[in-house]
């Protein structure tokens, strides 16, 4: 069995075993780190109107709204065809089973923004590195929203027993989601030149990285 970390809206996030080897963490520290994952996700529930949760499957289909958005209007990503409400489910599912964190924003009744973490790549060898994607609504943006999902995002990581996380982010020209990770303490390790193509522009991806803990070589 694997740690497993739950959040205070009762979703599990399974640590796997092969992480825990790695660590070599006693279990009373396991257990001081899901006190504290619950202390901060409690108090940035209380702090404000937006409450930061784990996405369910009723959110799916104003995530799959949001999304598309970006997908139709923005550079933000590369997609051409938004992914539907069933992708979503899927993708929800998926991570579940991986037990990586999906997180909404939400306000009122409103899904204000979203976070997730994926596998950096299929190969087991990439285990214990993940890629994060965040998106804010757009009549939000600008607002603290993106700085404090992403936090939240990266606490989950950690628990997760990630080691390195990766944004990839396509250089539009739009300054927010370079600031947002640099303001993380991500940092910039590389550029692929011209990889995407998207409303009749060629556009760079920036690749970004954090360490969640050093290392031994
Ligand atoms: C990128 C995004 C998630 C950032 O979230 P946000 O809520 O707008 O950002 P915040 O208000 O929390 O600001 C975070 C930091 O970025 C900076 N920032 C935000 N927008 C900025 C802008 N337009 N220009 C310069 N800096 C900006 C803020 O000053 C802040 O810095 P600080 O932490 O040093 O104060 C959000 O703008 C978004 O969803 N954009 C469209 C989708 C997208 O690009 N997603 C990322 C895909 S990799």
């Amino acid at each position: 069995m694997g740690a497993v970390f739950a959040s205070s809206t009762g979703r599990r996030w399974a640590v796997p075993i092969s992480h825990r080897r790695l660590n070599e963490r006693p279990s009373a520290v396991l257990f001081l780190e899901d006190l504290a994952y619950r202390y901060n996700l409690e108090m940035s529930q209380a702090d404000g109107q937006v409450v930061i949760r784990p996405a369910t499957p009723a959110d799916c289909r104003s995530v799959a709204a949001l999304y598309g958005g970006y997908v139709r209007e923005s550079l933000a990503n590369f997609e051409l065809i938004a992914p539907g409400l069933e992708d979503w489910q899927a993708k929800l599912e998926e991570l579940d089973k991986l037990g990586l964190p999906f997180l909404v924003a939400i306000e009122g009744e409103e899904l204000v923004g979203y976070a997730l973490l994926t596998p950096w790549r299929p190969r087991p060898g990439y285990r214990f590195t993940v890629e994060d994607s965040i998106y804010i609504h757009p009549q939000r943006t600008g607002q603290g929203l993106g700085r404090r999902l992403l936090s939240e995002l990266l606490a989950a990581a950690r628990a997760w027993g990630a080691k390195q996380v990766v944004a990839v982010i396509a250089d539009s020209g739009e300054p927010a989601s370079p600031a947002l990770h640099l303001g993380a303490g991500f940092v910039e390790v590389g550029r692929l030149r011209q990889v995407g193509f998207k409303q009749g522009r060629w556009v760079d991806t920036l690749l970004l990285q954090l360490g969640l803990e050093d290392l031994p070589s």
